[in-house]
């Protein structure tokens, strides 16, 4: 079991309609993740990093090549089919947090629950569970303008998780944050992967995540350049 594949992509090949040519975004990428990976997808600006991340998400589709998710092919489902499994199976947290502003942290984090159709007294003790794995129990009622930087991406990481899934593809979490939050909010996820066998995908340049994770992906130029193992990964400030 510990070596289930959580995606599984073949040739993929991504192109962009650009003028009247196309731009070519991924390029033949092969990849296998598996449960409880802990992995980055690294690699400059433009390498194809968000492009990968969301057709792993279903939100985008491949050119050509296919895509298997949480043992979906996603090619054979539809629009619906694939919401489905992302409200489901998969958490997503971005760089900008998306969190809505008239809502309180409790609501924000309460409504993916909302969508999954979980009664109320059960989304109360997942929500309040949530904010304790995030350490935001004493926020629940703040509205995300009285939160800082860290405590908006603790609870964008509540929401991502509320609903206990298999799969959480983080865009850039750590990218509006300074180096203590960083760290804080990347040892809540290496908490979370341990602790709930969470498998993890980031998007990210930022030394400070790479120092993390278990498995490096270099992408350049839309092509994988290395597949790298960490086996002791050093983790926390230095
Ligand atoms: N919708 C789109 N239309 C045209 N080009 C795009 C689109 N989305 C991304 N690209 C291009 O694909 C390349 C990879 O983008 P992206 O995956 O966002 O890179 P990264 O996240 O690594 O910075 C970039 O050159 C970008 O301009
Ligand atoms: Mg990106």
């Amino acid at each position: 079991m510990e070596n289930t594949a959580v995606a599984t992509i073949n040739h993929l090949l991504k192109q962009f309609p650009v003028g009247g040519g196309f731009f070519t975004a991924l390029n033949d990428v092969t990849l296998t993740f598996r449960k409880r990976e802990f992995t980055g997808l690294v690699g400059p600006s433009g390498s194809g990093k968000t492009t990968l991340l969301n057709i792993i998400g279903g939100l985008d589709s491949p050119t050509e090549g296919t895509v298997n998710v949480l043992g979906k092919a996603l090619d054979n489902t539809s629009h619906g089919e694939r919401a489905l499994l992302r409200r489901k199976h998969m958490g997503f947290i971005f760089q900008s947090y998306n969190l809505l502003p008239v809502y309180t942290v409790f609501e924000n984090v309460e409504l993916p629950l909302i969508l999954n159709k979980v009664e109320e007294k059960e989304r109360d003790e997942m929500v309040k569970e949530a904010l304790e794995w995030v350490g935001l129990s004493d926020k629940i009622n703040s509205r995300p303008a009285m939160l800082s930087g860290g405590e908006c991406q603790r609870t964008a990481i509540a929401r991502a998780i509320v609903h206990r899934p298999e799969l959480v593809l983080a865009d850039e979490p750590t990218a509006n944050l300074d180096a203590e939050n960083s760290h804080h909010i990347m040892e809540i996820m290496v908490k979370l992967n341990k602790e709930l066998s969470t498998s993890f995908i980031f998007a990210t340049h930022d030394e400070k995540i790479m120092a993390y994770l278990r498995r490096i992906i270099h992408l350049d130029d839309s092509q994988i350049t290395e597949d790298e193992h960490i086996e002791n990964p050093t983790g926390g400030p230095t």
